[in-house]
């Protein structure tokens, strides 16, 4: 197992550079399955859960070559439908795309459940809806799902009844080439929704509206590959953001879209973090001293759920009282025990959290139990005084977080993989 150690109360100086966004990465690796052609993915972040998900790839027949870091080559000429493995379907979430993948270039899908972080129930109804109203008929059995539309699919109009980040990139990908125009109302509104779909149209696909709640798809013949460069992390951004403003000191943020962390920014101003825009991104300085502030969890443009941990350990160190409302993941406090073993004062009552800010925060053995869990133990141990030993990294944070531990040494942090040299994904880009 591999653990992190940090000995915290270090400000954190210097230049940090964004990694491509996993959660936009992951759709479009699947979505070349539906070109049946050669596709350059650039800017790909070598984390775990995208690791995981190009292994599925080529264990269904494409071709995947490491052309250099972070740049992939993926040939889906002779990809083999209905292969999908099942141990490592169940490690990522980003593997439901394969269900809207396949259905979109074959007209058939069986797919095993799909894995990724445990956050209570993550539900694939809107998904399914979104086949049905392709035309597809959808059942599950032994454990897999399978959809199949035997008279091929038909664009049609749905309305999702939540705003899924997952749902929106399955029903994409399975209109693309179906007969006729889908309407889908109520989409989620991502920069990695539009992501794809920029991608997608590079291949050749007709969508507009990506990055509204309507996104029109008018369904075309064929697509060919291309070559693409993914947008930056607006979440790995914002995490190191919150890191700068627990631990002191002043970073510039580079390769950050700056429109995509405007929630963000605004959150740290409002706390009395100062953050500067500038061409290549941010340049984010503290004192440590800020104030405590509310957050609820929104799906894109609001607060992202995936900001929230992060925002957590930040604000245990706040002067004052916070609240934190989680919508979207009625499950996402699971990090909350851990923290507290650090000295933070945080109560959860159902989806909301008050922490009572102490301005202190000491080093502790404690224990990742999911990506952005992990991301907030590492903010907070960088901003504890002592040392924090973070058990389990490698199946949560590095799942999510491109060479953390280098990035943060970079800066200044007194931090050290302990067990393995050099997490694996390194050592494969070659
Ligand atoms: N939902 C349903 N039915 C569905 C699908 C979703 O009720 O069929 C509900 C969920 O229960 C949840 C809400 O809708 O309450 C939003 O879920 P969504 O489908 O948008 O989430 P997801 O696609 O499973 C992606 C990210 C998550 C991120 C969420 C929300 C990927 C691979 N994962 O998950 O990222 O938290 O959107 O923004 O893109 C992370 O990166 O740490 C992470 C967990």
């Amino acid at each position: 197992m591999r653990k992190y150690v940090i000995d915290g109360r270090r400000p954190l100086y210097g230049d940090v550079t964004i990694s491509g966004m996993k959660n936009a990465a992951l759709p479009i690796i699947f979505a070349t399955i539906l070109t049946g052609s050669r596709c350059v993915l650039r800017n790909i972040p070598f984390v775990n859960d995208i690791m995981v998900s190009l292994d599925i790839l080529k264990s269904m027949g494409a071709k995947v070559t490491m052309l250099a870091k972070n740049v992939v080559e993926i040939d889906t000429q002779h990809f083999e439908p209905g292969t999908s493995p099942v141990e490592l379907v169940g490690k990522v979430r980003g593997s439901t795309y394969l269900l809207g993948a396949e259905l979109g270039r074959y007209s058939s899908t069986r797919v095993t459940w799909p894995g990724g972080c445990d956050f209570g129930t993550r539900p694939i109804d809107q998904h399914i809806k979104g086949f049905r109203a392709l035309g597809a008929e959808v059942e599950t059995e032994s454990g897999f799902i399978v959809a199949e539309a035997k008279n091929g699919l038909k664009g049609d109009s749905l309305y999702f009844d939540v705003a899924s980040v997952g749902a929106t990139v399955n029903v994409i990908l399975a209109s693309i080439m179906a007969e006729g125009t889908t309407i889908i109302d109520n989409a989620a509104r991502e920069p990695h929704i539009v992501d794809l779909a920029n991608f997608l149209n590079t291949c050749g696909a007709d969508i507009s509206g990506a990055g509204t709640s309507m996104i029109k798809v008018r369904g075309v013949k064929s697509l060919h590959g291309c070559d693409y460069t993914i947008i930056p992390d607006m979440i790995e951004a914002g995490t190191y953001m919150a890191a700068v403003a627990a631990a002191g000191g002043c970073v510039t943020v580079h390769s950050v879209i700056t429109r995509h962390i405007e929630t963000i920014s605004a959150k740290l101003r409002e706390m009395g973090v100062s953050v500067e825009e500038i061409s290549s991104g941010v340049i984010v300085s503290s004192n440590r001293v800020y104030q405590s502030t509310n957050i609820k969890t929104l799906p894109y443009p609001g607060f992202a759920t995936d900001m929230h941990p992060q925002f957590a350990a930040m604000l245990s160190l706040a002067n004052g009282v916070s609240n934190i409302t989680e919508t979207i993941w009625e499950s996402r406090f699971r990090y909350v025990d851990e923290l507290s073993k650090m000295g933070a004062s945080i109560t959860v009552d159902g989806r909301h959290a008050t922490i009572i800010g102490k301005g202190h925060l000491s080093g502790a053995p404690v224990t990742a139990l999911d990506l952005r869990a992990g991301a907030a133990l590492v903010i907070a141990g960088l901003a504890a005084v002592g040392t924090t030993e973070i058990m389990n990294a490698e199946n949560t944070i590095e799942r999510g977080y491109e060479d953390i531990v280098g990035k943060l040494q970079g800066i200044g942090a007194d931090i050290r993989c302990q067990n393995e040299p050099e997490p694996d994904y390194l050592l494969r880009a070659n």
